[in-house]
């Protein structure tokens, strides 16, 4: 038996249950991880509190973790015991051990810390795609982060900042704003504060942007389309403040000939040769310095409703982990 963070009904929270529970052995094509980190992401409280319906109850909470493969099952040649390891995928991830698809995890280079593999597969390999498939940003590109000190929105920032875009940020706070600023984020607006609108015109001299990539929803919308040139990119990722009513299509003419997309990693990284090509991308720019993956909160495993409370009350920043 060992130790789990387990969902037995959906709600606050409260629900996360830390129990034991017995992992089987690894079968046809799985491996078995001994977990040393497991990342905390918003999706996790989306399942938790059954936005995201969980294809089975109850269920362990978590969808990324890093640690050390214990066992294969038959047909794996790719791993072997003792291999450093890390992944995004189906629920399962608070959990001192787990079994796992072999063709969904990658290989960790020896140059990233379990710690920072479990803050970053998930929303490092969201933003590889966001901001090089999505739409492709690169030198000139003006771009509109909302939610920059976030565990996604640190990366975009220092990403897009990397590849030579003027970057935007709206934060929830001066020190959120701060933080930014220390990680590519040129101008921070206070949008709880300020017509968040009104100051990217300013800023940017009515040029207005290219693209936003929002992970805000309700809050943010529709006001996050006047935030776009004509022809900009409304780029949909999340709805931490809650999902974005239907609207009429017509909308997007009316603002510009703009184009709006919902996308979601799963999605960008369905075939194995893109998952590894993410990932990869993803340890190059961390591991030459030009991304940093600001762990800013570490928990216990036993305190996951914790990590839970923080993020949904934004007192988080950067990304959050819980240790087994
Ligand atoms: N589509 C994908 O592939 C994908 C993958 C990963 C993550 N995501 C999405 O990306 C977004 C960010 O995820 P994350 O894990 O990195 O979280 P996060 O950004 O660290 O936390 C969410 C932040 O959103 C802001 N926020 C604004 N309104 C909020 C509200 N009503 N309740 C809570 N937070 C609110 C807060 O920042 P301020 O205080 O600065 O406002 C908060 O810190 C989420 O929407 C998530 O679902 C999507």
């Amino acid at each position: 038996m060992v130790a789990a963070v387990r969902v037995h009904k959906t709600g606050g929270p409260e629900v996360l249950t830390f129990e034991d529970v017995a992992i089987p052995a690894p079968g046809q094509g799985q491996i078995k991880i001994k977990q040393h980190a497991c990342g905390v992401n918003f999706i996790d409280c989306y399942f938790r509190n059954g936005s995201y319906p969980a294809p089975s109850m109850p269920f362990i909470a978590g969808n990324e973790s890093a640690g050390e493969v214990i066992a294969v099952g038959p047909g794996v040649t790719d791993f072997k015991v003792g291999d450093r390891v890390a992944y995004v995928g189906p629920l399962g991830g608070y959990a001192a051990e787990r079994v796992f698809a072999a063709d969904r995890a990658v290989k960790l280079p020896d140059n990233i810390s379990y710690e920072q593999a479990a803050g970053m597969m998930l929303k490092g390999m969201t933003v590889q795609y966001l901001v090089n498939r999505t739409y492709k940003v690169g030198k000139g590109t003006i771009c509109l982060i909302h939610a920059a000190a976030g565990g996604v929105g640190l990366i975009a920032c220092q990403w897009a900042n990397y590849l030579g875009a003027t970057v935007i940020g709206t934060v929830g706070s001066k020190d959120k704003a701060e933080l930014a600023k220390k990680n590519g984020a040129h101008h921070t607006i206070l949008y709880r504060d300020e017509d968040f609108v009104a100051k990217v015109k300013e800023i940017t001299s009515g040029k207005l942007c290219d693209v936003v990539y929002d992970g805000i929803g309700k809050d943010t919308f529709p006001a996050s389309l006047d935030c776009l040139r004509p022809l900009g990119y409304f780029v949909s990722f999340g709805s931490a403040s809650g999902q974005i009513a239907a609207f009429n299509i017509n909308l997007l003419q009316a603002k510009g000939s703009l184009f709006a997309t919902r996308p979601t990693l799963n999605h960008y990284g369905a075939k194995r040769d893109d998952l590894v090509s993410m990932a990869n991308d993803l340890f190059k720019v961390v591991g030459s310095g030009a991304v940093k993956i600001p762990v800013n909160q570490t928990y216990p495993l036993k305190d996951a409703a914790k990590s839970h409370i923080d993020l949904e009350s934004r007192k988080t920043t950067g990304s959050s982990i819980l240790i087994p």
